[in-house]
This record gives C-alpha cells, sequence and structure tokens, in this order.
C-alpha cells in the first residue's frame, strides 16, 4: 500500500454499480471513553452504518451522548444481545472484560463477527490467561490478536478479533521488528506513561482528579497484565513499569534495549523502516524524539530512537492515543481489514 493522500474510499467497497456497500455495526459500551471513540469513528465512517450504540444496561432509560451531538444524534439504549444479532453484521464490544468474556462467545455463536477492545481473549494459554482474565472460559474458535501492521493476514479472516492492549500496542509496534531481526538481547525495560483515561470513565482512589492531578506514580509493577500480553507476543522476557501522569489521554513509553553487540545505529534505523515502509499509522522519527502532543487524537504512533553504538545500548521513545490508537481506531483499522478497505479509511 503506497501511502498517499488521505483515502476515505476506496474501490473495495463499492458495488458493482458504483454504490457504496454499508455493512451494519453496533458499538456495545458506547457510553464509556473507548466507546465513544468508536461511535464518534463509526457514525463518519463510509463503508458502514452505526445500527446501534449500547449502554451497560444498568439504567433502561435511553440516553444521548452529548459530546457526539450532530456526529451520532440516535439515543443510546441498554445492552440487549438480540438486538445486536438482528441489527449488526460487526460488533463492537468496549466492554469490561468479564461482559466481554460473556457476551462475545454468544455473538460468534450467532453468526456476527466481534472486535473486542478488552483483554478477555488476548492471553492464549489457558493457565495464563486463567490468571490474567479469569472470566474466560475459552477462546472462540477463529479467535485472533490482532495488531494490524503484523497481523492483517490472520485478522482478515477471524471471527473474534482481540485488539491489542493500549501499552502492548506501543510496545510491539517499537520492539517486533527488532526482535525478529535478532538485534535485541536480554531482557527488555518498557517505562511507560499512561494519562488517566487508560482506567476507564469509573474514578478510583488512584485516579480521582485530586489524587492524580500535580503527581505522577507507578503502580502494577510486575503485577499488570499487559506485561504477560507483551512478553506472549514478543516471547521474550519483559520488565514493564506503567505509571499514571496528569494528562487526560496519551501514553508515552521509553523503552530500555540491549542490543547484540555491534548493532549501529543505521541498522537500527533500516530495520524499522523496513517494517513500516508501508504501514499508514506508524510514523518513524528516528532521533527528533517523539511526544504526546504529536498523536492526540489520532491514530498514529510515532517512534524514535538513540543508539549508544560503544555500549550496545537503545533507547526507543514511542506515543501513541489511548483511546484511538491504543483503543478504537485501532479497533476501526482491524475493521477496514476486514473489509478489504485502505486501512485509513475513516481514520484519516
Ligand atoms: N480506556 C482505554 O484507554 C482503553 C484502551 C484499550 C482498551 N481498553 C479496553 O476497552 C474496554 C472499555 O474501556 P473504557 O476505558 O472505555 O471503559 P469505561 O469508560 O469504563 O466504559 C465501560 C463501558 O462498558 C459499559 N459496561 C460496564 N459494565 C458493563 C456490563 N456489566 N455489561 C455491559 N456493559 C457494561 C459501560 O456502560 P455504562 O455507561 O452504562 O456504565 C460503558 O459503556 C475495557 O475492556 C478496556 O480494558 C480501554
Amino acid at each position: 500500500m503506497a501511502i498517499a493522500a488521505p483515502v476515505h474510499q476506496t474501490s473495495d467497497a463499492v458495488d458493482a454499480s458504483g454504490r457504496a456497500r454499508r455493512i451494519r455495526v453496533a458499538v456495545a459500551g458506547a457510553t464509556g471513553y473507548a466507546g465513544q471513540e468508536l461511535v464518534r469513528l463509526l457514525a463518519r465512517h463510509p463503508a458502514v452504518t452505526l445500527t446501534a450504540a449500547m449502554s451497560s444496561g444498568a439504567t433502561s432509560t435511553p440516553r444521548p451522548l452529548p459530546a457526539l451531538a450532530r456526529i451520532w444524534d440516535k439515543a443510546v439504549t441498554p445492552l440487549d444481545i438480540e438486538v445486536l444479532v438482528s441489527s449488526a453484521d460487526i460488533v463492537f464490544l468496549a466492554l469490561p472484560e468479564a461482559a466481554s468474556a460473556e457476551i462475545a462467545p454468544k455473538l460468534v455463536e450467532r453468526g456476527l463477527r466481534v472486535i473486542d477492545l478488552s483483554g478477555a481473549f488476548r492471553i492464549r494459554d489457558a493457565a495464563d490467561r486463567l490468571r490474567w482474565y479469569p472470566a474466560t472460559a475459552a477462546l472462540p474458535a477463529g479467535t485472533v490478536y490482532g495488531l494490524p501492521e503484523r497481523d492483517a493476514a490472520s485478522i482478515k479472516d477471524a471471527k473474534l478479533i482481540s485488539c491489542p492492549g493500549c501499552y502492548p500496542t506501543a510496545a510491539l509496534l517499537a520492539l517486533q521488528p527488532l526482535a525478529d531481526a535478532a538485534l535485541v538481547e536480554g531482557t527488555v525495560i518498557v517505562d511507560a506513561k499512561s494519562g488517566i483515561s487508560g482506567a476507564g470513565k469509573a474514578p478510583t482512589d488512584r485516579t480521582h482528579f485530586s489524587e492524580n492531578h500535580g503527581s505522577v506514580a507507578a503502580y502494577g509493577v510486575f503485577s499488570h497484565r499487559h506485561n504477560a500480553e507483551i512478553e506472549q507476543e514478543l516471547k521474550r522476557e519483559v520488565t514493564f513499569v506503567p505509571h499514571l501522569v496528569p494528562l487526560d489521554r496519551g501514553i508515552l513509553e521509553t523503552i530500555y534495549v540491549s542490543l547484540r553487540k555491534g548493532t549501529t545505529e543505521a541498522q537500527v534505523a533500516r530495520t524499522l523502516e523496513d517494517a513500516y515502509r508501508d504501514a499508514a499509522f506508524v510514523r518513524l522519527t528516528g532521533a527528533a524524539l517523539p511526544e504526546i502532543k504529536h498523536v492526540a487524537y489520532t491514530n498514529f504512533c510515532d517512534i524514535g530512537w538513540k543508539v549508544d553504538e560503544g555500549r550496545s545500548r537503545l533507547a526507543l521513545i514511542v506515543v501513541l492515543d489511548n483511546l484511538v490508537k491504543g483503543a478504537a481506531g485501532q479497533a476501526v483499522q482491524n475493521l477496514n481489514i476486514v473489509l478489504g478497505l485502505d486501512e485509513r479509511t475513516g481514520l484519516l
């Protein structure tokens, strides 16, 4: 795929008479942070019709989404599997993982395709999954882990696409090509910072404004589920330490790598450039280190780096918006792969 001007419609998305072929999509969890981003993107997507947006069902009163007025003005209705089955071809789940674990297999069984943003179906090893996502009994047949830049071939025909977590998306995009090229040695350290929206809309002691404003705190050290996910995908040991920073959105990861002895800066650059030459949403910035502000509200992941050739050390700096490339945008990118569209459709 050559990277040219933004594309909103491609020939794959039109029928023989030139009319747009509309796929019906629905969002469960539409009142959450990730779900609202999904509604915003899908309501304007040129190849799909958003037929339903659902809340938890804890309240039976339909409610509007004020932030999305004039983008999508229909009501948000309580979660209802029968309505999803009758109104959608593809369902996006932006739910707590226990709810996804329960609902996704039912939808797959009824013949729908599911794009799940939760962690419920990310871990393949049953014992590891029991530890990190105990509500998930099994992975339905046809489940794939869907990092679009790497897994497009398996995403295309998947029944259930388990979208990567926000932290793993950044870590894997930066590290996978270097690990595949055998340039990485020993343990990798991923030092990650995230804005508060990464924790969802319900405030807790840690995410409450008055706790977080003016402070930075580490959390989940050696106990964060994303550590297991990154290790599963990278197939190597990773030390992952996340921090909450007083931003509403955005992730920055500083990744420390011991390089194979003799690796040059040019080799690192060439490996990443080769991997992402055709990737619409990965921007390589090299020594011009990226910042969260460069990617906020976009589906881009920016990767910068510095190599200390004398001591075979590499520092990668990776940024993305946790609600877009780390969640809703990546899910829509996966939808585009499923539909055979240009990956940028509805995103650029
Ligand atoms: N936030 C991020 O940066 C991010 C990034 C990547 C992946 N994710 C994943 O995406 C999912 C959603 O995250 P979020 O941050 O958007 O969460 P959130 O802001 O807490 O929103 C949760 C959504 O799920 C609904 N819900 C809650 N409990 C439910 C239940 N038992 N059954 C059905 N619906 C229920 C809520 O509806 P009500 O409004 O009615 O409560 C709301 O729409 C999570 O699995 C999360 O791990 C989040």
